[in-house]
């Protein structure tokens, strides 16, 4: 029997996790199949339709918006890295129950550090959000070892009580737009986790925390540079500029292994979906 495993969300058919988990099982030769399933979130309950998925034998779910929160609430055992996060967005159905994860963060240090080729340990990392995305990447990166972290959002509040909750013997501070504080050479790894970039818009910081060496990493991805990438590279043209489509390769490569025990290559399938997204 081929094994059956979705993603599920609301809306879901932009959604490229079929594509990355199709071309993962080719390159491990895992025989599975992955589904797209949309979740009506106004006429549906999230764990009625989890309970019907299960009892039709499929073997786990990625989640994605909006129900990585119903997804945490509604799970047997959550892994340490869901607790940190407060967020799900992997299920493995067992016969113990339902088994949660978030693999985002680890996604993302993954993509920073492996496809990146920058290394988290002794940099100086600013952090702009403070909403889901920006909690479940905060572990993993502080695992990372950077020599700081600094945290901040619109809504300052948010930003600060992130930082306490993360607060380690690596220095975290927190703050509004206006109140970053300024690095000489500018931070060494600026990661932009608002979901402004999603409506054309940018955060407004000042182009001084930009240095000729950073890494600027957007959450978001597309067919073409990000506004907040375009911004960075106007700013300092030697900066290096990430998208998050090695985040979204990444997460996937990790429930992919919870999944299978195999844990595919993800340089070749973010090239792969680069490539069929132009
Ligand atoms: N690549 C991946 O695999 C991946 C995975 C997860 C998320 N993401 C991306 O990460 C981003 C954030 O997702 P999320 O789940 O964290 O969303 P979220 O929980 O809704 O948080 C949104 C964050 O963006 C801020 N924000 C919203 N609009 C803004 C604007 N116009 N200007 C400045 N800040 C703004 C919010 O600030 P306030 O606190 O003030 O509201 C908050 O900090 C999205 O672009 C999402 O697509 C990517």
């Amino acid at each position: 029997m081929t094994d059956v495993y979705a993603v599920v969300g609301n809306p879901i058919a932009h959604s490229k996790s079929p594509l990355i988990h199709r071309l993962f099982a080719e390159q491990t030769g895992q025989d599975m199949v992955y589904e797209a399933i949309r979740i009506d979130d106004e006429a549906t309950n999230f764990k009625y339709e989890v309970a019907g998925l299960i009892s039709r034998g499929y073997k786990g779910l990625n989640i994605t918006v909006p129900f990585k929160l119903d997804a945490f609430e509604q799970a047997t055992s959550l892994s340490e890295s869901a607790k940190v996060a407060h967020a799900v967005n992997t299920y493995t159905f067992t016969e113990k129950g339902i088994e949660a994860d978030n693999t985002d963060g680890i996604g993302l240090v993954n993509d920073i550090q492996q496809n990146g080729g920058v290394s988290f340990a002794h940099k100086r990392v600013l952090i702009l959000g403070a909403g889901g995305a920006v909690q479940g990447i905060l572990e993993p990166l502080l695992d990372a070892l950077p020599a700081s972290v600094h945290i901040a959002n619109r809504t300052p509040q948010r930003a600060e009580v992130l930082g306490k909750r993360f607060e380690t013997d690596i220095p975290i501070s927190a703050s509004g737009w206006d109140a970053i504080p300024e690095k000489a050479s500018g931070y060494d790894i600026i990661i932009n986790g608002t979901s402004a970039s999603l409506e054309g818009k940018l955060p407004p910081i000042s182009p001084g925390v930009v240095g000729e060496n950073s890494l600027v990493y957007d959450m978001m991805y597309g067919d073409k540079p990000t506004v907040f990438m375009d911004w960075a590279k106007q700013t300092q043209p030697s900066c290096q500029t990430m998208d998050g489509l090695g985040m979204l390769v990444g997460q996937a490569a990790e429930a992919f292994y919870l999944w299978r025990g195999v844990r595919p290559e993800t340089a070749p399938v973010i090239a792969e979906v680069r490539a069929l997204m132009a």
